[in-house]
């Protein structure tokens, strides 16, 4: 079979995605879908694809697709994921799978409903294969997961370090309870979170969420009886009494791009589900709440969340309350599915 996809969201993660699409011999990558003109235009030239649209519902009806992967920013997950859930088709969405914990139960609804995938871009757990399989028969008892970035952004724990609690709970399961601490001035740009976890397997964990700090770095580490696996880079390392085996991961998002086109052809399962999704969602909403941080359920935009402008694709080069080009509100925007959806 091949896999007619479309491509909808052309920034900066498109191009993680989109060379690995362009490079599988059963895809056919047929159109893409952003309202920037000017990208839009720009990727099709470079990725030699067909056809170019301004408006998701415009690509959906002129296109025969078996799947679309949705790559814009979240807020526009939900909305765009159950256009194209309804529509009949397979879906890739980044993640997290949407702004608030509300829609992404919708989105896990829908996707039910339609009886189509809706798979997540938790990337990582194509990392952690091999630690996840070392802990199969029996469950870790300890692990500490560090998610560190030198640079601020909006709201970390749902947006970026939500990586690093979904890795915990692909390995461990379902978590049970959670206490957390946190040092920030303003509710939606967190600096650091401390967590602990507790997990229904007995497994804890300790989560650590930094930003703004001198460096970047990101590690796993998982700890049972007679077994140790840690992930960093591009290894694994797996030791079972004396014996350390290693292993080489490779690119992540090319693995997940293959595993979700395996999937769309009915030849595999997909590791990362909206349902999977739902429980990240909600435990990354109760450790925020467990420190104390009340944040909004709406969307917020400004440098380092937003980089364009949803309606025009100006770019979007302060925080502002209104786009500098085409003046459309977008301090406080968000959209009903209901009125996006018919
Ligand atoms: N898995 C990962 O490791 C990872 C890393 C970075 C980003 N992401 C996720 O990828 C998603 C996109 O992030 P990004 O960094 O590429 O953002 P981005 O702002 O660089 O790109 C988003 C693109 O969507 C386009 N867009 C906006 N509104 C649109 C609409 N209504 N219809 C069509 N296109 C529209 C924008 O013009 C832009 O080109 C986010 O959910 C983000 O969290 C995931």
């Amino acid at each position: 079979m091949r896999v007619r996809a479309a491509v909808v969201g052309v920034g900066h993660m498109a191009q993680s995605h989109l060379p690995n699409l362009a490079q599988f011999e059963d895809v056919d990558l047929v159109a893409l879908c952003d309202v920037s003109e000017e990208r839009l235009h720009a990727t099709a030239r470079q990725y030699n694809v067909p056809s170019v649209y301004t408006e998701l519902t415009q690509l959906l009806d002129g296109e025969r697709l078996d799947c679309v992967f949705i790559i814009t920013p979240e807020w526009l997950h939900a909305v765009q994921s159950i256009e194209c859930l309804r529509r009949g088709l397979d879906v890739f969405c980044e993640k997290p799978p949407s702004h608030n914990v509300e829609e992404s139960k919708r989105m896990a609804e829908e996707a039910g409903i339609s009886g189509k995938m809706l798979a997540l871009g938790f990337n990582r757990r194509y990392r952690v294969t091999a630690i996840k399989e070392a802990f199969s028969e029996n469950p870790p008892q300890m692990c500490v997961a560090e998610f560190i970035r030198p640079v601020d952004e909006y709201r970390p724990l749902i947006n970026g370090s939500i990586h690093a609690l979904d890795t915990l709970i692909y390995i461990c399961g379902e978590p049970r309870s959670a206490a957390a601490v946190a040092t920030y001035s303003d509710p939606e740009k967190h600096e650091c979170i401390a967590a602990s976890i507790e997990f229904a397997n007995g497994a804890l964990a300790t989560l650590a969420s930094g930003y703004g700090t001198q460096t970047s770095a990101e590690r796993l580490s998982v700890y049972g009886h007679g077994v140790a696996a840690w992930w960093s880079g591009n290894s694994v390392t797996v030791r079972r009494g004396q014996a350390s085996e290693s292993f080489e991961i490779g690119d992540s998002v090319s693995l997940e791009d293959r595993h979700f086109i395996d999937c769309v052809k009915g030849e595999a399962e997909p590791i990362a589900t909206i349902d999977d999704a739902v429980v990240t969602m909600e435990w990354a909403h109760r450790i925020l709440a467990a420190a104390g941080i009340n944040i909004s359920q709406a969307p917020r935009t400004g440098r380092g969340y937003l980089q364009w402008c949803p309606y025009c694709g100006a770019d979007i080069v302060a925080y502002e309350e209104q786009c500098v080009s085409c003046g459309r509100e977008l301090g406080a925007w968000s959209i009903p599915i209901e009125a996006m959806v018919e």
